[in-house]
């Protein structure tokens, strides 16, 4: 028989299926629960070995929330999880333990995510004291490869945190997580705290490091044109949901939910014919509260084209073009 070999068609690592996390809201001395917030809300996706699958928004739609669930450093409401085909929602905690060495997590804030009291060496070898059995010269190596990895050199070993500049301390974050050879790193606005120039320094090591181990990136940003430089997929987000999701040449040269072109029209385009073919949509109103989501289509009280379905029925995803889909009522 004859075998057909598909190009492109990259295994899934991860998949994720109506994830919910809704946290309660506790009032008065009892603690009694009053309602919920909805932070995410039902969310699916695919993400495949070796890519960078980016998820954006405005601050509050659930990211975080999002990134978080994904290594139970939250713990999720309801869904399915599925990494190396095993359902992280269904392992205790040693289980977890295993599988958690193939994900790990940066953050942007390197403040609180490194210990100011400990040297470089300490944080960088965390892990591995954790997880491996090695000796003190075994893991003096390891770090130093490490660091070297990160563009970072054997004399920064044994200087502190503040000693660094916010570039310097995400390369020491982006160290840290490489330690035990993830297949998958989360990372939740890992530059958005940087200056423009230290960001495409980051966001170019990062990509770099992909290349070398096959790393596959879930990239939390609420930056479209980070977003836009570093992605293979992207899904956008609102208010706990995603309401579209593709490629990113499909999302940024095609995007269909209104959402996504309101976001688009906030990013300034430099190239003139682009300009004059894209629609612009200027937000209006602030989002509204994931306690008390809109009924219908999360978006429709911002949304210039919505109709009476809008505000009853939350739509359906539509396909647009292969894996490019949105939820609205109107496409
Ligand atoms: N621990 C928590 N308890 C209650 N509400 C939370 C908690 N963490 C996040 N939220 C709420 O969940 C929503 C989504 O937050 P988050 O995931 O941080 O959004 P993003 O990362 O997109 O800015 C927000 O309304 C936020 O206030
Ligand atoms: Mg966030």
């Amino acid at each position: 028989m004859e075998q057909v070999i598909i190009e492109n068609e990259k295994e899934d690592l991860m998949v994720v299926q109506e994830l919910k996390k809704h946290f309660p809201i506790k009032n008065g001395v009892f603690g009694k629960t009053t309602g919920e917030v909805k932070a995410v809300d039902g969310v699916s996706f695919t993400v495949k070995k070796g890519e960078t699958f980016s998820i954006v928004g405005e601050s509050g739609c659930g990211k975080s929330t999002v990134g978080m669930s994904l290594l139970r450093l939250t713990e999720p409401t309801s869904g399915k999880i599925i990494f190396n085909e095993e359902n992280m929602l269904d392992k205790n905690r040693n289980e977890l333990r295993d599988l958690r060495k193939n994900i790990q997590i940066i953050f942007q804030d390197t403040y609180s995510s490194l210990n100011p009291k400990h040297t470089i060496k300490k944080i960088i070898s965390e892990p591995l004291v954790i997880n491996r059995k090695m000796t003190n010269e075994e893991m003096e190596t390891r770090v130093l490869e490490l660091l070297d990895l990160v563009g970072l050199g054997p004399h920064h070993l044994y200087r502190y945190p503040h000693e660094f500049s916010g570039g310097q301390r995400q390369r020491i974050g982006i160290a840290r997580a490489l330690a035990l050879n993830p297949q998958l790193i989360v990372c939740d606005e890992p530059v958005s705290a940087l200056d423009v120039s230290i960001q495409s320094q980051i966001l170019n090591l990062l990509e770099e490091l992909q290349k070398k181990f096959n790393l596959t990136y879930i990239f939390i940003s609420h930056d479209l044109s980070v977003v836009e430089h570093i992605s293979d997929r992207v899904a956008v987000m609102y208010l706990g949901r995603i309401v579209e999701m593709g490629s990113r040449e499909e999302v940024f040269q095609n995007p269909q939910h209104p959402y996504t072109k309101a976001l688009m029209s906030s990013v300034p385009i430099a190239d003139p014919k682009l300009k004059d073919k894209k629609q612009r949509i200027i937000l209006t109103g602030d989002v509204p509260s994931p306690k008390n989501p809109p009924k219908g289509c999360h978006f429709h009280t911002r949304c210039p084209f919505k109709t009476e379905k809008c505000a009853e029925i939350y739509p359906e995803y539509k396909e647009i073009k292969g894996d490019h889909k949105a939820a609205c009522h109107i496409i």
